[in-house]
């Protein structure tokens, strides 16, 4: 398996089925807007992970497709709100100005709103076309994880702890469920619609939260290390927001060695789960060195 070139396959497959879905259609400023922040860029983490689970376990492509692309959807509409004036008041996302920047405040919340519900209708779609419960389970799980055990909930602590002194449980929360529950939710839909069982089911769920929270980790420590051009954001946010991270809690060097420590227990589940150099674990592997 040459890598690189999976890598880019799975990505172009996501980005061609995305570029479907959005098609510019009445009322245009709305698909606009959607397809302005979906396709500003984006490294496609959540619906390449889907697809890795989804082979891993011996799924179709096809199948899995409308899934990731919700899941991305998803994703986006968190990253609009999340840079909204009201929340993390930032400019820049995906190297370009974010959507309220772009559009305006109304429009960027109504883009948030319209990918949070077009997910729903694709993956939905699905479930109704080739009906299998393992498609309304796929469903249900990723509202959960966006939702009221995931991604909403971590969203909510995280906002409400601005300017606060809060503890490490609260602090792992956050990370668990703001990013974490979207991650899970890749790993584990992969193989409910590949079809399989509860306990491999349950081992993609616990590759997730520790991934999960790695990634945010590392999210804060380039929050801190990085510039603006690599990441495509803005730096310093957390600090402008007064926002408590891994990095204020813990310092730069345990949060390095934590992330690391989190990357080495991903690797051995994604190698027991998708075999030794396979493409889900050398995808996970490449985590390790992220810049961006
Ligand atoms: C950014 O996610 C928000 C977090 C959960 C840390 P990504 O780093 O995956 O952002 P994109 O999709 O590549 O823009
Ligand atoms: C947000 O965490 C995670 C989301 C659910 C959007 P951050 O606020 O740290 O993400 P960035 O740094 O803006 O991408
Ligand atoms: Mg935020
Ligand atoms: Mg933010
Ligand atoms: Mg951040």
């Amino acid at each position: 398996m040459d890598f690189k070139n999976e890598l880019e396959r799975k990505i172009n497959v996501v980005n061609d089925e995305l570029h479907k879905y959005l098609e510019v259609r009445y009322p245009e400023i709305i698909f606009q807007a959607m397809g302005y922040s979906v396709f500003a860029g984006g490294k496609r983490l959540r619906p390449v992970l889907m697809l890795a689970s989804c082979e891993a376990e011996g799924g179709r492509e096809e199948d899995v497709l409308p899934f990731a692309c919700g899941l991305e959807m998803i994703h986006t509409y968190s990253l609009i709100h999340d840079d909204l004036p009201e929340m993390d008041n930032d400019d820049f996302r995906r190297g370009k100005p974010t959507c309220h920047k772009k559009f305006d405040q109304g429009v960027a919340v109504l883009a948030g709103d319209g990918l949070l519900t077009y997910a729903f209708e694709v993956m939905l779609k699905k479930a109704c076309t080739d009906f299998d419960s393992k498609y309304v389970r796929a469903a249900e799980n990723t509202a959960r994880l966006s939702g009221s055990d995931g991604m909403l909930v971590g969203q909510v602590v995280d906002v409400v702890s601005e300017g606060k002194v809060i503890d490490a449980d609260t602090l792992a929360y956050i990370h668990k469920n703001k990013t974490g529950g979207l991650i899970k939710a890749a790993l584990m839909n992969g193989a409910i619609v590949a079809g399989a069982d509860d306990r491999r089911i349950a081992q993609y769920e616990l590759m997730g939260e520790k991934l999960g929270l790695a990634f945010q980790i590392m999210d804060d420590i380039l929050d801190v290390t990085s510039t603006e051009e690599t990441l495509g954001k803005p730096v310093f946010s957390d600090e402008k927001n007064h926002k408590v991270t891994y990095v204020s809690m813990y310092g730069l060097e345990k949060a390095k060695e934590e992330y690391l420590k989190l990357c080495r227990e991903v690797n051995e589940i994604a190698g027991k789960l998708g075999g030794e150099g396979g493409f889900l674990q050398t995808y996970c592997e490449s985590l390790v060195n992220r810049i961006n």
